[in-house]
């Protein structure tokens, strides 16, 4: 182990003796299955990329395993969203399958991928989730977080409250107003220390996926107003970065699947002291290539077109 790697885990240890909760936040895995690739799917290229289904889940298979055996091992995992390619059965029941070979609990959020890219998704996810969530023995996520139009929901870890809220439609660029009314009625009931997972980022990151964050000013309004949320996690962008927005932490994890301008990746973060006192993102190659193992401390870097510019 690189000694710059020692002095990541030496600090992340040290927060944890000090009372540190220690996530581990893993996104846009794009689990799928070996069926036949009609070119005319739009998820097509998804399995261009990479065609063998059971090197895509061997990857996530590895990072639960590398997860497990960390020291100090994180107090819980966040899957971020877009777990699965088209939100098939097949695909669920592989995801859960490797999600409770893991020691550590775990939240569910959904993304694009998972449904809202299609009528049909949506229906097929909530019905795997639905029939596969009594069995779970490490999943956090309620069954009532699955309603009609996405998987919502409340939870607490020790002092921190977690509010989750599925992706927002690419057309809106925001939540559905059912799943928006409600998280503004959590933010203004509570105070409590509160850590924001959405799948869309508000902030952009500087690739092809701009395009597609969440676009509700509004709603960031009255994130910022609350006072009580001390970060905001998010994936789909397939690139990592860490920014300071009116002194919230936006952290926007890579995909453990692919990177787009970037290498594919996770997150570890610790959270201390109600606010952010250490985040990590682990490198990870691209499928089917090896490499060292690297691990990097992200810098908050406070948000702007130059500093979008500058990587
Ligand atoms: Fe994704
Ligand atoms: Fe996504």
């Amino acid at each position: 182990m690189a000694p710059k790697q020692n002095q990541v885990f030496e600090e992340i240890e040290t927060a944890c003796r000090d009372g540190a909760l220690l996530i581990a936040y893993v996104s846009d895995t794009h689990l799928h299955q070996d069926e036949p690739i009609d070119p005319a799917d739009p998820d097509h290229q998804d399995y261009a990329a990479n065609p063998d289904p059971d090197v895509v889940s061997g990857r996530l298979r590895m990072i639960l395993a590398e997860l497990d055996a960390t020291v100090p091992r994180p107090h819980f995992l966040v899957f971020g969203g877009d777990m699965t390619v088209r939100g098939r059965r097949g695909e669920w029941q592989k995801f859960f399958e490797i999600a409770e070979t893991s020691r550590i609990p775990y939240h569910l959020s959904l993304g694009n991928h998972d449904h809202y890219e299609d009528e049909d998704r949506w229906h097929h996810s909530r019905e795997a989730i639905r029939h596969g969530l009594p069995l779970l023995k490490m999943c956090r996520t309620p069954r009532q977080a699955l309603t009609d139009v996405g998987l919502y929901y409340a939870a607490r870890e020790g002092p921190w409250r977690l509010l989750f809220v599925d992706c927002p439609d690419a057309i809106t660029k925001t939540l559905e107003p059912v799943q928006r009314r409600w998280l503004i009625s959590q933010l203004t009931s509570s105070h409590a220390p509160t850590i924001l997972v959405i799948h869309r980022p508000f902030l952009k990151v500087g690739n092809r996926l701009d395009a597609f964050t969440t676009h509700d000013p509004e709603l960031l309004e009255s994130i910022r107003a609350a006072g009580c949320v001390r970060l905001i996690l998010s994936g789909h962008m397939h690139k990592a970065r860490a920014w300071l927005y009116d002194d919230i932490p936006h952290l926007i994890s890579s995909s453990c699947y692919n990177g787009m301008d970037d290498e594919p990746g996770y997150k570890l973060i610790c959270m201390k002291d109600h606010g952010v006192s250490l985040t990590v993102t682990r490198y990870l190659k691209e499928l089917g290539e090896d490499g060292p193992v690297r691990y990097q401390q992200d810098e908050m870097v406070p948000y702007s077109e130059a500093a979008l510019q500058s990587t």
